[in-house]
Order: C-alpha cells, then structure tokens, then sequence
C-alpha cells in the first residue's frame, strides 16, 4: 500500500508534524509511506488560461505533473492544509486549481482520501474551513474516509500535543488494517 501526504502549510510546524506522525503509524503497519510538501515544490498558480478544457493537460511545465503521477499511484492520499480564513492555505489552493485538468477523470474518482486541516481559532472557524476543504475532494468524487481538525495554533503545539499524536499514529495504522 502506498500512501501519499500533500502538505500545504507554508511553514514546517502542526501540519507537518501531525502529517508524519499518520505517516509513522501506517509505515509502522507496513505501508509505503511519501510526504510532499508544497513549500520545497515548484508548483505555479493556474494561470486561467482554460487550454486544459481541451487537451486535458496543463502547459504549465513544473513539478506538478509528478505530483499528480504520484497521486494517481497512491492507494490513500491524505491533504493537508493550515485553516487560512476559514479555507485551506495559498498554497493548497494552488494545487487544486492545478487539477483542472484531472478533476473529470475517472482514474481519481473513488481514490481513499483522508484531510487534515489544524486551525488555531473558534470550532466553528474550524468546521467551515474544514467545509470549504471538502468541496475539492467531493467534485473529483473522491472518497473521503477520515477527517481531522484539530485545535492547535503556535508551531509546536501540535507537537507537544501527547494525545494528538497518539491519535495520528492510531490513524496512520488504520489506514492500513482498517
Ligand atoms: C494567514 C492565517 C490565517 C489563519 N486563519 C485561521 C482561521 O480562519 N481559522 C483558524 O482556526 N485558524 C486560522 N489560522 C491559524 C492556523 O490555522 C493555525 O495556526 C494552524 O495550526 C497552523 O498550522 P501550521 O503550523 O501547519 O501552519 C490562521 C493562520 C494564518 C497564518
């Protein structure tokens, strides 16, 4: 089993660490395990230039195209991304903008998809950016089987959150024995 982690906060803190802390739990079950993290990519902004609409591919030549081989070999692909206004970071959307040209296909649809979204602020500030998450998930008809928004806001909180990390290791196992 391969698992593939897409990391779309723009600094090394909660995201991080919650993410390979699930990646720990389902290596430790025997999974193949890969983080990427947005930050250290050269990923480019959709540039709007609909030419995707016809081809189905994006002119854009960067590190996107092997992110997404590397998406459309993973058995569960777990998203994560900072709550940023109640929606996900710059950066995660501008991997999902990237998209455009795949969201139709039927190669992602029914691909396992687990998101991560830590917010720092109110629940109800957490629910929305967590609603605002899904809607990518859900129009590629991919399935999400595992949400997880926890309240953590200065770099390390997540870290030093015991039973967080105990929470993502359990997570990160589940993935692989179900
Ligand atoms: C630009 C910006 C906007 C934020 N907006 C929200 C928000 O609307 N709701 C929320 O719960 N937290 C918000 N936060 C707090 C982050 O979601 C929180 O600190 C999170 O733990 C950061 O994760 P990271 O360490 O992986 O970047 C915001 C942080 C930043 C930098």
């Amino acid at each position: 089993m391969y698992i593939l982690a897409i990391n779309g906060s723009h600094r090394r803190g909660n995201t991080d660490e919650i993410l390979k802390k699930i990646l720990d739990g389902a290596a430790g079950k025997g999974a193949r395990i890969e983080l990427v993290r947005l930050l250290d990519e050269k990923i480019e902004n959709c540039k709007g230039c609909m030419g995707c609409e016809t081809t189905n591919t994006c002119k854009i030549g960067d590190n996107f195209p092997k992110l997404f081989d590397k998406l459309l070999k993973a058995d569960v692909l777990i998203l994560a991304s900072p709550n940023y206004f109640n929606n996900v970071s710059a950066m995660m959307k501008g991997f999902i903008d990237r998209m455009n040209a795949h969201w139709k296909n039927p190669a992602i649809a029914g691909k396992k998809v687990v998101l991560v979204m830590p917010g720092g602020y109110s629940k109800e500030s957490i629910k929305r950016g967590m609603r605002a998450f899904e809607e990518f998930p859900r129009i590629c008809k991919m399935t999400v089987v595992e949400k997880l928004m926890p309240h953590v806001d200065g770099p390390n909180e997540a870290k030093e959150d015991k039973k967080l990390m105990q929470e993502c290791l359990e997570l990160g196992e589940k993935l692989v024995i179900g």
